[in-house]
């Protein structure tokens, strides 16, 4: 009888713990999943292990450099100058010195603002407008103001001259800084326009070019929809 209790004692002994170790397995099973459930929840929501930054800001930063492709190779000052009539070039730079006028004056005897008053600025000393406090920088650069040296700033006045106070990114395209460049040189400087005339085509430009509109032509005939299916 003894062994036969013992037996039974064991058995249910036996019983208990294997309830106990179910229950324990029980919640370290529940605890992992509702971790490993959190986790995915939380990445979900918050990428904590990348920041993130849109492709596209929502916001235009005014006077930002536009990137331009990259690819082909500019067009030089000189033709960007000459692209339409004096009178057209210099209107179009009057609307686009809309940019500057946040801290610069162009007529003749404006106030100085956060940047120097600009009239007659053009074959002007860098740096020398009276009664304005340049940066150090921009008074050490030296030479005068001429259609090469207004482009590669307002391209880039950072670039162009390191620590300048000018805080504006720059103008990403050639021919709105000729616009303004005239602009600015039509009120009180007047330096003549630099000359320009359009290389004639040469050989290989035009060989190439009849080689391109032959393939369209025939890119055209090949892909008739119409054509292909026999209709
Ligand atoms: C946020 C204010 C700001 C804007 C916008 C700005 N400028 Fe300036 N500009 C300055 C300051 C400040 C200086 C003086 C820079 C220095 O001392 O380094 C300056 C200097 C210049 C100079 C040199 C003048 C000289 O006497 O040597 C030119 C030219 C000029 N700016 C043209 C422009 C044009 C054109 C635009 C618009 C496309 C423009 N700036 C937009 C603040 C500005």
């Amino acid at each position: 009888m003894t062994q036969d209790n013992s037996s039974q004692d064991n058995a249910a002994g036996q019983n208990g713990g294997g309830d106990l170790f179910n229950t324990a397995a029980g919640w370290v099973l529940f605890a992992a999943g509702l971790g490993l459930g959190l986790s995915i929840l939380s990445g979900k929501f918050f990428h904590g292990d990348k920041p993130e930054r849109p492709e596209k800001l929502g916001y235009v930063i005014e006077g930002a450099v536009e990137e331009d492709g990259g690819g082909a190779a500019e067009m030089s000052m000189a033709e960007a100058l000459n692209k339409m009539p004096a009178p057209e070039l210099v209107a179009a730079g009057e609307k686009l010195f809309a940019k500057c006028q946040s801290c610069h004056t162009i007529n003749a005897g404006g106030a100085n603002g956060i940047g120097p008053n600009l009239h007659g600025t053009m074959g002007k000393a860098l740096g020398g407008h009276a009664g304005f406090a340049y940066s150090a920088e921009l008074k050490a650069k030296g030479g005068a103001w001429d259609w090469d040296s207004m482009n590669a700033w307002l391209k880039s006045p950072k670039a162009y001259v390191s620590g300048t106070k000018m805080s504006f990114a720059g103008l990403g395209k050639i021919e709105d800084r000729a616009a303004i460049a005239a602009y600015i040189n039509a009120q009180g400087s007047n330096l003549p326009i630099p000359a320009f005339t359009a290389a004639a085509p040469t050989d290989d430009a035009t060989a190439a070019a009849e080689d391109e509109a032959g393939e369209m032509a025939a890119e055209e005939a090949g892909t008739d929809p119409a054509a292909a299916a026999g209709e």
